[in-house]
């Protein structure tokens, strides 16, 4: 089984790089799920329902999210009605909305998604090691799903390594979010769960994190906001991680960094392209 993931959509760039090419490599290259996070998609904060439908019609199974969760306010309403989207599952209780999701893939396996925050130098949520650990207790890989995908949504790399060891030989596999920077370190780990520090953002890399530079160059320079943050509008780029699936053990047997768009070093999994991969 094929997995993608696709980083933190980043405003409209983002969305139309997203929309226009995921039919595409889902046909090409025989992708069974796809999990994007959308945290950013609306405007650089939030998603909006309309967006949530336009990249579920795109082809994507599952969308997740992050501190900017609930940036739009009607998110607190319509993610009640939407089963594709989730949120960080450490939320205090009674935060709208889930944390976690099982979703029918192409070829039938069950999928459960799990979405979580980091709490090192982030606003501080519930425990997520304990809150993860709940549900995959509750829902063990091969008993009570064919895969887990993990989105862990934080800052400091070391905190997201400690959690795919934490999740390791547990998991199918454990994704970085938030730094809208692809990481280098994609591999399987001891125990067989594919792992990524950071997949990286979808949008605009001309860009600070996907915002057109003008106004965070102003605040590091001055300390005083002038206007908003506003996106990159120029063409996007689609940053993420690729994974295929052991369908025996629901562990991964590869998996490889995912890049295309007109601003980083291209980087097409060598699984989809037929080259020999380790
Ligand atoms: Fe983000
Ligand atoms: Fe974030």
């Amino acid at each position: 089984m094929r997995l993608l993931f696709l980083g933190d959509i980043v405003g409209r760039a983002g969305r139309n790089a997203v929309c226009e090419a995921l039919p595409g490599l889902i046909a090409r290259h025989g992708i069974d799920f796809v999990v994007i996070n959308g945290e950013n998609a609306a405007g650089g904060f939030g998603v909006t329902e309309a967006i949530v439908d336009d990249l579920i019609d795109a082809g994507a199974d599952c969308i997740t999210l992050g501190n900017h969760a609930f940036d739009q306010k009607e998110t607190l309403v319509f993610i009640e009605r939407q089963p594709r989207l989730i949120r960080p599952i450490n939320f205090p209780k009674g935060t709208p909305g889930r944390g976690a999701t099982m979703i029918k893939a192409r070829n039938g396996a069950d999928v459960l998604v799990i979405n979580a925050m980091g709490r090192v130098f982030m606003t501080e949520l519930d425990c997520p090691f304990r809150a993860v650990d709940n549900e995959v207790t509750a829902c063990k890989l091969k008993q009570g799903a064919d895969v887990i995908f993990v989105d862990f949504h934080a800052e400091a790399t070391s905190e997201k390594q400690a959690f795919g060891n934490f999740l390791d030989g547990r998991v199918t596999g454990v994704v970085g979010t938030h730094t809208h920077t692809p990481t280098a370190d994609q591999r399987i780990l001891a125990g067989g769960t594919a792992y990524m520090s950071d997949a990286g953002m979808c949008g605009d890399y001309n860009s600070v994190l996907g915002m057109d530079p003008e106004e965070p160059l102003n605040r590091f320079l001055t300390k005083i906001p002038k206007s908003r943050y506003e996106p990159a509008l120029g063409p996007g780029t689609l940053s993420g991680f690729a994974v295929d699936v052991d369908d025996a053990t629901g562990l991964a047997t590869r998996c490889a960094a995912f890049r295309s768009g007109p601003h980083l070093e291209p980087a097409l999994p060598p699984f989809w392209t037929g080259a020999t991969n380790t």
